[in-house]
């Protein structure tokens, strides 16, 4: 229950900031006391978040701006139009100052070569980190870089696996290599960026030309919500992800083992050696998966000897899909994760069925971060909403939310990160 307490005292100290702007404007000559009250208005009820942006290069020609979103609390958070990137994300602390808690790069190019350039880890290098990336069409991965649908069988560009034998996020250079056209918006108490790209017919094999919008906004009450929404021409697949690597102490500050971590779910897929589910919905009681309470995430990370434990030898770590409970297509809690240490938390609320955790397994020290640090296994966990993996071999079975959009439809998702210090 502590993230309930915090979040009810960062709005109490929002009320209490209020009363005292109040207090002082009554003791207070009446000039005074207008000048006062019209300022307390404007940090409570008007809209105190804030957008600007600058030029950050070109990719194929298109030109690249970062955005800053900023609120009156002190949170901020940096976007790119480049893959849709959440750059960084700098939350306040009580103890330890603003820090930037996600792992990022600090220039355009460094994502390019990231995410344009790197091979399957199995090359030995760190691979497309997908860094805070905007990911689709298909999120995950699907087995045999091919599904079915509709009785039309689709061969996908593999990208994942030995001899690349799965379609991973989507196939080689998908969203997160995108230029996307943006336009600001602004509400009361939220900043953000409309995010618009269109994924071609028969891109990387998969059907339909798909249209699709992410939205980024940050809240007055310390948010970051993200809206998608997407159209087709033909029936497809479809399955979105932020992939921002959170570590909570700050980027590049070191592992991840003593951060704690709630998981609003029973039950996790398994998977098997290329990181596949199983098809099985193993129960998470007794075994490393089990966050049901919340703990520290390095407490059985190194556990083999666990029922399930020799699936952390196989991902090298958490890399699974938790099924949360609640129902898909409904807002609910997913996951709360939290730094003891500077008493950052996030909390994730999701309309998405599945929650895939990754603790940055292929990191592997190949890449210098934002802030000029080596990034390493476990210097952060992903908090992945999106559908189960593989889910389109797994079409109209019971058990697994749809992933078809027909066209005609409007897919749509929502994911919100909700921050307290
Ligand atoms: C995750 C995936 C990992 C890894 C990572 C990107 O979503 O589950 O296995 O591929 O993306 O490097």
């Amino acid at each position: 229950m502590q993230y309930a307490f915090r979040g009810n005292r960062r709005f109490l100290g929002v009320l209490t900031a209020g009363v005292l702007a109040a207090l002082l404007a009554l003791s207070l000559g009446s000039g005074a006391a207008a000048r006062t009250r019209s300022h307390a208005k404007a940090h409570i009820g008007a809209n105190t978040v804030t957008i600007s942006s600058i030029p950050w290069g070109s990719v194929g020609g298109k030109a690249v701006r970062l955005w800053t979103l900023t609120n009156a609390n002190g949170m901020s958070v940096k976007i790119t139009n480049y893959g849709g990137v959440v750059q960084s994300i700098w939350v306040p602390s009580k103890h330890s100052g603003t820090t930037n808690v996600a792992l990022g790069f600090a220039s355009l190019d460094d994502y390019v070569n990231d995410f344009q350039h790197q091979p399957w880890p199995a090359s030995g290098g760190s691979g497309d980190t997908y860094f805070g990336s905007a990911v689709g069409r298909y999120a995950n991965r699907i087995a045999d870089h091919s599904f079915t649908l509709d009785g039309h069988h689709y061969t996908l560009v593999g990208n994942n696996g030995p001899n690349n034998v799965n379609t991973l996020h989507g196939g080689p250079n998908a969203w997160n290599t995108h230029v996307w056209s943006a336009t600001e918006k602004t509400s009361t108490n939220s900043a953000g960026l409309q995010l618009t790209t269109v994924d071609p017919d028969g891109y990387n094999g998969f059907p339909g030309k798909v249209t699709v919008q992410v939205t980024y906004e940050l809240t007055s009450t310390n948010a970051l919500e993200i809206h998608w929404r997407a159209t087709t021409t033909d029936p497809t697949v479809i399955n979105v992800t932020n992939h921002t690597y959170f570590n909570l102490a700050g980027e590049a500050s070191g592992p991840v083992y003593d951060q704690k971590l709630m998981i609003n779910s029973d039950k996790f897929t398994p998977t098997d050696a290329t990181l596949i589910p199983t098809g099985q919905f193993a129960s998470v009681a007794g075994t490393p998966f089990d966050f049901r309470t919340m703990h520290a995430i390095g407490d059985y990370i190194l556990d083999a000897r666990m029922p399930f434990g020799s699936q952390l030898t196989t991902a090298h770590g958490y890399d699974h899909n938790w099924v949360l409970n609640g129902e898909a297509g409904k807002m609910k809690l997913a996951a709360v994760a939290m730094d003891p240490a500077s008493g950052r938390q996030v909390t994730t609320y999701t309309t998405e069925p599945g929650l895939q955790v990754y603790t940055g397994n292929f990191l592997v020290g190949d890449l210098v971060g934002t802030s000029g640090h080596i990034y390493r296994q476990t210097s952060a966990f992903t908090l992945e909403t999106q559908h189960y993996p593989d889910s389109p071999h797994h079409i109209g079975q019971a058990g697994w939310p749809t992933v078809v959009l027909n066209p005609g439809q409007t897919f749509t998702s929502a994911t919100t990160y909700s921050f307290a210090w």
